[in-house]
């Protein structure tokens, strides 16, 4: 218990600092400085896009090990069809992305986010233009690519999907409309691929940008829920503070969304005081 209460105040701390540094940045600029641009508090769009994604992988990690993996063993569905309404089962993991994805545009004008591969199981999810050169390398030597698209004007970021777990390749191989199967544990196996019209964001944007984001994945997790709540009594889960691995439970909005918190953002603090250091020399 003493751990839990230390890590609690920790977190406390962390997200005090993080007000401290916005309230800091949105003083009231002085007259000369009334510009966006003359403020400089802009943060470039790659360590934008960073936090993003690292924000982004989190989330899926905790859905995809926390609640799909453990919540499978007990019995719960998870479906590529999970929003037709006669099916009663959570989004895989690929497809809670594309979901928070499309909420978070509708808050966040301008934004994209999508997984793709260059051997997709649906065809929408494959690269386009200059997408397919940069995927090569990311295939190449595993790191993420930055690029503006000049076709589009788009700034892109491309960050390597990892087969982490043997399901990754087991369901892929296995799936009838995939177009390879022989995909292999740590094989890359697309881009976790985000766009954005702006070389460089406002410090504000930024924050409301990764707040959209975990609101985006919360409300994705409340549509599963939702689905849960309409199963059968006798199959229903708990829904409150457990998880899972703990036995036939699922977390609440308000547990998972304090867990995205706890996950991320000792991380997305670091990231800003990295680009807040960088931005001083
Ligand atoms: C239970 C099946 C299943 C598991 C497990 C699974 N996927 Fe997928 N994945 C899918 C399906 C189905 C799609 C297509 C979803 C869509 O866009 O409609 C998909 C989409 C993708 C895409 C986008 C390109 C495409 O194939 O359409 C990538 C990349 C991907 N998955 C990687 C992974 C990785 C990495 C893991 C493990 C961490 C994983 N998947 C686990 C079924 C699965």
């Amino acid at each position: 218990m003493k751990t839990v209460g230390k890590e609690r105040f920790v977190i406390t701390a962390l997200c005090l600092v993080v007000v401290g540094i916005y309230l800091f940045v949105n003083a009231p600029p002085k007259l000369e400085q009334t510009t966006a641009e003359s403020s400089g508090r802009r943060i470039p769009v790659e360590q934008f896009f960073s936090m993003l994604d690292a924000e982004n992988a989190s989330i899926r990690a905790m859905y995809t090990a926390e609640i799909v993996g453990p919540g499978q063993k007990n019995g719960l569905k998870f479906d590529e069809n999970w929003k037709k309404r006669e099916v009663l089962a959570g989004p895989l993991p690929a497809l809670f992305l594309r979901e928070t994805s499309a909420l978070l545009q509708r808050d966040v004008a301008g934004i994209n986010l999508f997984l793709g591969s260059d051997f997709p199981i649906v065809s929408a999810n494959g690269f386009k233009g200059l997408q397919v050169e940069y995927f090569k390398q990311v295939r190449a030597d595993g790191k993420a690519q930055f690029f503006q698209d000049p076709s589009t004007k788009l700034y892109t970021a491309m960050f390597p999907d990892v087969a982490s777990a043997k399901p990754c390749v087991s369901c892929h191989n296995d799936h009838d409309k995939t177009p390879k199967k022989d995909w292999k544990l740590n094989d890359i196996m697309g881009a976790t691929t985000w766009l954005y019209p702006r070389k460089s964001v406002p410090f504000e944007d930024v924050l409301q940008t990764i707040e959209a984001l975990r609101r985006s994945a919360v409300s994705t997790y409340a549509m599963y829920l939702d689905k849960v709540t309409k199963l059968p009594d006798q199959v229903q889960p708990m829904i409150g503070k457990q998880w899972p691995k703990e036995g036939h439970y699922l977390p609440d909005i308000e547990t998972f969304g304090k867990a995205i918190a706890a996950r991320n953002s000792a991380g997305t603090l670091a990231g800003l005081l990295n680009t807040a250091e960088a931005a001083r020399k």
